[in-house]
């Protein structure tokens, strides 16, 4: 009992202090183990007592220790930091960049390598800078090749369907030289489906300066898709677009490794991944600019897709369905 009593007093300033009266009291050879083998001597009527005796003193020293341990180490926290610099470090939880942020942050890394700066504008459009500057009168057929989602009719507000818009609204307010690339979401009511969403994203690229060529736009796209996806192919296919003559579809020859590969290429291994074209006169001379002294390039890709095809995503509803499983698979790829 006496030693009860002890143990309660005893107080301790080190883990090395701690860890001697724990070996005392509790370690194999300490006094505790004594008592137990003791046990066996004692006389039968004084066994229960006996017992008693030791349980709590038992008791008493493993609070202690424990006690001690704890008061210890709440010590070690100064101004919040832990004194014991081997102490192994508190998981920090850390978040993942959206896939479609971080392949937006590489082709916003590679145009600007070659001189391109990032130009931004509203999700909300009027007609003008949608459609009307882009040489796309009202009535005109081609502006049912996006199918819009109308907020407001007459006067026309809706939600954009490219990030040309953008290119609009800088050549408004820039002379050129212009070398900008505008990221963005855009919408189009289109059936939702494993390759196509009523929102998704793009980035446009618009290059005007004196003689501009279209070998200019070829080999910027070359550039561009050989930084993004290392040594590859391209393959302009003629197209039409209203704001741009001639006018081109981008393609990228991916292969055919996985199913995946086969899935989003529709099994040619050719993946459209946007259009382009030299920027016709009449959309230059609609945003002040003399089409008589400056020609340029447009581009415009789809971000998702390459998205998808990088990191190998089936399904373009994963990318807006914010499940954090799939989201957590992004942890490595800042
Ligand atoms: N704006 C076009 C689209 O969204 C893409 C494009 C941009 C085509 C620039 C040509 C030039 O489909």
């Amino acid at each position: 009992k006496e030693l009860i009593a002890e143990a309660e007093a005893f107080t301790a300033q080190s883990k090395e202090e701690i860890e001697a009266f724990r070996i005392k009291y509790l370690g194999k050879k300490g006094l505790l183990n004594d008592y137990f083998s003791e046990f066996k001597n004692v006389a039968n009527d004084q066994k229960k007592e006996f017992g008693q005796v030791i349980n709590a003193l038992k008791k008493a020293a493993e609070d202690k220790v424990n006690a001690l341990r704890e008061e210890l180490e709440s010590k070690e926290v100064v101004n919040g930091v832990y004194n014991d610099l081997s102490r192994p470090g508190a998981p920090i939880h850390i978040g993942a960049r959206h896939p479609i942020s971080i392949v937006k942050n590489q082709i916003i890394d590679i145009f600007s390598n070659i001189g391109f700066n990032v130009s931004e504008g509203p999700e909300i459009e009027d007609d003008w800078h949608n459609f009307t500057a882009l040489n796309l009168p009202e009535y005109h057929p081609a502006r049912d090749m996006q199918d819009t989602f109308f907020i407001q009719t007459n006067p026309d507000i809706l939600l954009r369907t490219h990030t040309s818009s953008v290119q609009v609204r800088y050549m408004e307010n820039n002379q050129p030289p212009i070398r900008t690339i505008s990221p963005g979401r855009v919408y189009r009511n289109e059936a939702i489906s494993a390759r196509s969403h009523c929102f998704f994203h793009q980035v446009e690229g618009l290059y005007i300066d004196k003689d501009v060529s279209f070998a200019d736009l070829k080999q910027t796209l070359q550039y561009f898709t050989t930084q993004m996806f290392g040594k590859s192919k391209i393959r302009l296919r003629p197209s039409y677009f209203p704001f741009t003559e001639p006018s081109a579809e981008i393609d990228v020859y991916w292969g055919l490794a996985t199913e995946t590969d086969y899935r989003i290429t529709k099994g040619t291994g050719w993946l459209e991944i946007g259009g382009c074209g030299m920027v016709d006169p009449n959309v230059l001379e609609n945003c002040n600019i003399d089409s008589k002294a400056y020609s340029g390039f447009a581009f415009g890709m789809g971000i998702d897709r390459i998205a998808m095809l990088l990191h190998q995503i089936g399904d373009i509803r994963l990318l807006s369905e914010n499940d954090v499983r799939f989201l957590e698979q992004f942890k490595n790829a800042l």
